[in-house]
C-alpha cells in the first residue's frame, strides 16, 4: 500500500501564521499524527502533498520515509492527488489521507483497505445530524455507491442525504491515474475535485464499498482553532482512558494533558491538572498532586509529589517527598528518600539518599551526600557572572539557614554550617564553621524621632 497525505490547504480560519498541519494536537503536529498513522500500516511510501508554508512544513516532518510532492496552487484534492502520481508504483493500492484530520485509528484504515479488497475503491464515510458542507455519497436503488456529489454542485433532493465523504478513500493506483487524468474542473467550485473518480469508477464497474469508522472522532477534521482545541480534548480523553484501562487512577480523566508519553508501573495516582511532556516514567505507587507539570522526568516507586511541582529532565529515586511548589530543573537526581519542600529549586545536582532541603533553597552544580539537611534559606552561589562552579556537601552535614555557599566550595562530612554564614572557603569535616558578623547590643540607643515642623 502507498499513503497520499494531502496537507497544502492553507487553512486561513486557523488565522495564524503557522501552516495549518503544523498546529499542535499534544503538542505535535497534527501531520505528525497522521505520519504515526500512516506508518503503523507499513506502507511501501508515504508522499505528503504540500503548498502552503511548503519549507517549514518539511522542515518540521523532514524524515527519510516521506517523500515530499508539491502542490503549488490549490485546484482542488483531485489535483492535489495528481501531484503524488509521479512517485507512486502502479502496482497496488493508493490510500488518500488528509493532514488536517489527525485522529483517525490504523485499524480503521486497515478495515477500509481490507474492504475495498486490493481492486476496488475504497470510500470512509460517516452519517451525520448536520451533514453541511460535506461531500455526500449517493446510493443507487439497491444502495451501492453511485457518485459522490459536493454540497454545492448538489440538488435540494441530494442535500437531503446524511451519510457523507470524510475524504479518506483507497483505490487501484493504475486506475487512479486514469481517472485522474480524465477529471474536469467543471462545477460549482472550480476545482479538480478527487470525489469525481466515485461515478468513473461505478462506470468503469470497478467495484466502491463504503465502510465507518468505529468512532466519530477518528474523521473530525481541523479548520479552526475552536475544532482544534476540540480534538485535542478527544485526544486527550482518549489518552485517558488508556491511562485508566491500565489501571492509574485519575481523579478526573477530563484534566489530564499528556503531550508526548506517560508510562505508569501499578497503582499511581495523578491527581487534577497534571501536564506531563515528552517521557515521562512513573512508578509503583507514584502520586502526583494537583496541578504538577513534568517533563522527561522519572520517578522511582513510592514517591509523592505534592501540589504545584515543576520538573524538567530530572531523575527521581524511590520514596521521595516533593513540593508543593518545588521546582527540579534539567540534570537533577535525586537518591531514594530526598525531601525537596516549598519554594525549593534544584539545578544540575545530584542528591544521595535521605537529605532533606525543605524550605526556600537553591541547589545548583552541586554533589549533595546523604543525610544532608538544607537548611531553610541556603543558596548555592554557583555562578560569578561569567563560570559555573561546583559544591560539593559530603554525608552527614547540616547547613544552617540563609547560608550562602559560595563555588567552589566543599564542605567536609559531618560539618555544620552556622546560620546565616556565607561561605567562602572549604569547610573541614566534623567541626562548625560559621561566618558572621559578630552580634553586637548597642546601649543607649534611641530610636529616631520625627523632627517637629516649626
Ligand atoms: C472535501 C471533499 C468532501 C468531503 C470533505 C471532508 C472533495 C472535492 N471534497 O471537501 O467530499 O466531505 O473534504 O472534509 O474532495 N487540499 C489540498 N489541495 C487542494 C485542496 C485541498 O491539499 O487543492 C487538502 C486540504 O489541505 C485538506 C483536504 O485536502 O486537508 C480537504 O480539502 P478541503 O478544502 O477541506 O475539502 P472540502 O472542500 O472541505
Ligand atoms: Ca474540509
Amino acid at each position: 500500500m502507498q499513503i497520499v497525505i494531502l496537507a497544502a490547504g492553507q487553512g486561513k480560519r486557523m488565522r495564524s501564521r503557522l501552516p495549518k498541519v503544523l498546529q499542535p494536537i499534544a503538542a505535535r503536529p497534527m501531520l505528525a499524527h497522521v505520519l504515526d498513522t500512516a506508518r503503523e500500516l507499513s506502507p511501501a511510501r508515504v508522499c505528503v502533498v504540500y503548498g502552503h508554508g511548503g519549507e517549514q512544513v518539511r522542515a518540521a516532518l523532514a524524515a527519510p520515509d516521506v517523500v515530499w510532492a508539491e502542490q503549488a496552487q490549490q485546484l482542488g484534492t483531485g489535483h492535489a492527488v495528481q501531484q503524488a502520481l509521479p512517485v507512486l508504483d502502479d502496482e497496488g493500492m493508493a490510500l488518500v489521507l488528509y493532514g488536517d484530520v489527525p485522529l483517525t485509528r490504523p485499524e480503521t484504515l486497515r478495515a477500509l483497505v481490507d474492504a475495498a479488497g486490493g481492486q476496488g475503491v475504497g470510500l470512509l464515510t460517516v452519517t451525520m445530524d448536520q451533514p453541511t458542507g460535506y461531500g455526500r455519497i449517493i446510493r443507487n436503488a439497491v444502495g451501492a455507491v453511485q457518485a459522490i456529489v459536493e454540497e454545492k454542485d448538489a440538488t435540494p433532493e441530494q442535500r437531503l442525504v446524511r451519510e457523507v465523504n470524510t475524504g479518506i478513500l483507497c483505490a487501484p493506483v493504475a486506475r487512479l491515474r486514469a481517472w485522474l487524468g480524465r477529471l474536469s474542473n467543471n462545477n460549482a467550485q472550480g476545482e479538480y475535485y478527487l470525489t469525481d473518480i466515485i461515478a468513473m469508477a461505478v462506470a468503469d464497474g470497478v467495484p466502491v464499498v463504503a465502510a465507518q469508522p468505529a468512532q466519530a472522532w477518528e474523521t473530525l477534521g481541523v479548520n479552526s482553532k475552536q475544532q482544534l482545541a476540540e480534538l485535542e480534548r478527544i485526544h486527550q480523553r482518549n489518552i485517558a482512558d488508556r491511562l485508566l484501562e491500565q489501571g492509574v487512577t485519575l481523579i478526573d480523566p477530563a484534566r489530564i494533558d499528556v503531550r508526548g508519553e506517560l508510562r505508569c508501573e501499578p497503582d499511581v495516582e495523578i491527581d487534577v491538572g497534571c501536564v506531563f511532556e515528552g517521557a515521562v516514567e512513573l512508578g509503583e505507587g507514584v502520586r502526583i498532586g494537583a496541578n504538577c507539570v513534568l517533563r522527561n522526568v522519572r520517578i522511582a516507586a513510592g514517591t509523592r509529589l505534592a501540589p504545584f511541582c515543576h520538573l524538567e529532565d530530572a531523575e527521581v529515586g524511590k520514596d521521595c517527598v516533593i513540593g508543593p511548589y518545588a521546582r527540579l530543573r534539567p540534570g537533577t537526581t535525586l537518591a531514594e528518600d530526598v525531601h525537596i519542600g516549598n519554594f525549593v529549586e534544584v539545578k544540575n545536582s545530584q542528591i544521595a539518599a535521605h537529605t532533606k532541603a525543605n524550605h526556600l533553597a537553591y541547589i545548583g552544580d552541586a554533589t549533595v551526600g546523604s543525610k544532608v539537611n538544607v537548611g531553610a534559606g541556603v543558596i548555592t552561589c554557583n555562578y560569578d557572572g561569567a563560570n559555573k562552579y561546583r559544591t560539593v556537601i559530603e554525608d552527614d552535614v547540616f547547613i544552617g539557614s540563609d547560608s550562602q555557599l559560595i563555588a567552589p566550595v566543599r564542605i567536609g562530612r559531618g560539618a555544620n554550617i552556622g546560620a546565616g554564614t556565607t561561605l567562602t572557603h572549604d569547610a573541614p569535616e566534623g567541626k562548625l564553621t560559621l561566618g558572621r558578623a559578630r552580634q553586637v547590643t548597642v546601649e543607649h540607643w534611641a530610636r529616631p524621632v520625627k523632627a517637629k515642623k516649626s
